[in-house]
């Protein structure tokens, strides 16, 4: 079994090949959620691989998610973007789930921009709006940095004070305000999933201080802290939780929220991208 640093320098290898990835560039990377894809496609010069392709990749099975790793510009700025994203409830452990983003920070990316589609703890929030993630409760019992460490990825036990990087948080809030856009601010918790949550499950998230929840992200944001990268977190409200609201949750719905929103998203996301590829100095990548 090759270790997660030989994974993600052959990811690395290949994705610079196949994407042509220029020498020393140190781009943003974006993991788009669920309905959330679309800005992958509104890049320029794109250029993608499928998950596929990718050493260390498992495949996206999620309708909704299509699997890619897109490179391409926003406004000049070179972006990499994963459009679709692996959750442990498909059955993966934290560990493959978080793998992707330990790609980006192989790559060299300078900051890891993370979105979702999530659902309202916070009875004051409704669906439609858009929230910066300040920090999370990880509730699935489970890390992706289990096993023994690897030092090349960063230290055995890994801070995560700072995991949202205020400099980022100042950048997607001025990038909210320049596009007119009021953004929510709050604490995500992940739960494993697939199952919604039960009413008695909320009101316990709501009373440990969570804002949003959903069934990602957290492993993505582990790695990515580890490896020293920055992280930005969006969460796209898409319904109220269970027992906030009053019927009953599906994807469906999620999904539809969330496409809905899409125009809304990509607004703030195509405003933030210059500000945190300049809020942030660049990184090398994994060698
Ligand atoms: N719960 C968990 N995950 C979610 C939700 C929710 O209400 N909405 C979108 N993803």
């Amino acid at each position: 079994m090759p270790s997660w640093t030989e994974l993600a320098l052959a990811c690395a290898r290949v994705a610079r090949e196949g994407l042509r990835l220029p020498e020393g560039e140190s781009a943003l990377a974006v993991v788009l959620g669920s309905g959330l894809g679309g800005f992958a496609d509104s890049l320029e010069e794109a250029r993608a691989l499928p998950f596929a392709e990718l050493p260390g990749f498992p495949r996206a099975t999620v309708p909704g998610h299509r699997g890619r790793l897109v490179y391409g510009k926003v406004a000049q700025i070179p972006v990499l973007a994963l459009q679709g994203r692996i959750h442990a409830y498909e059955g993966h452990d934290a560990a493959t789930v978080a793998f992707p983003a330990r790609a980006l920070g192989a790559l060299g990316a300078r900051a890891l921009v993370v979105t979702n589609a999530a659902g309202a703890c916070n009875p004051s929030f409704a669906p439609g709006d858009l929230m910066r993630i300040t920090d999370h409760i990880n509730f699935t019992g489970r890390n992706p940095l289990t096993g023994a460490n690897e030092d090349r990825l960063g230290p055995r036990f890994p801070d995560l004070t700072h995991a949202y990087d205020a400099r980022l948080a100042r950048a997607l809030e001025e990038a909210a305000r320049s596009v007119g856009q009021a953004l929510r601010a709050g604490v995500y918790i992940q739960m494993n999933g697939p199952s919604y949550e039960t009413p008695a499950e909320i009101r316990m998230a709501r009373s440990f201080g969570a804002d949003a929840v959903g069934m990602s992200t957290v492993p993505e944001v582990i790695v990515a802290a580890q490896m020293g990268v920055p992280v930005a977190g969006i969460s796209c409200i898409t319904n109220l939780a269970a027992g906030i609201s009053q019927h009953p949750l599906t994807h469906q719905e999620v999904v539809e929220v969330a496409r809905a929103m899409e125009g809304k998203f990509l607004d703030l996301l195509r405003a933030f991208v210059p500000r945190a590829f300049a809020a942030v100095p660049p990184r090398q990548g994994l060698r």
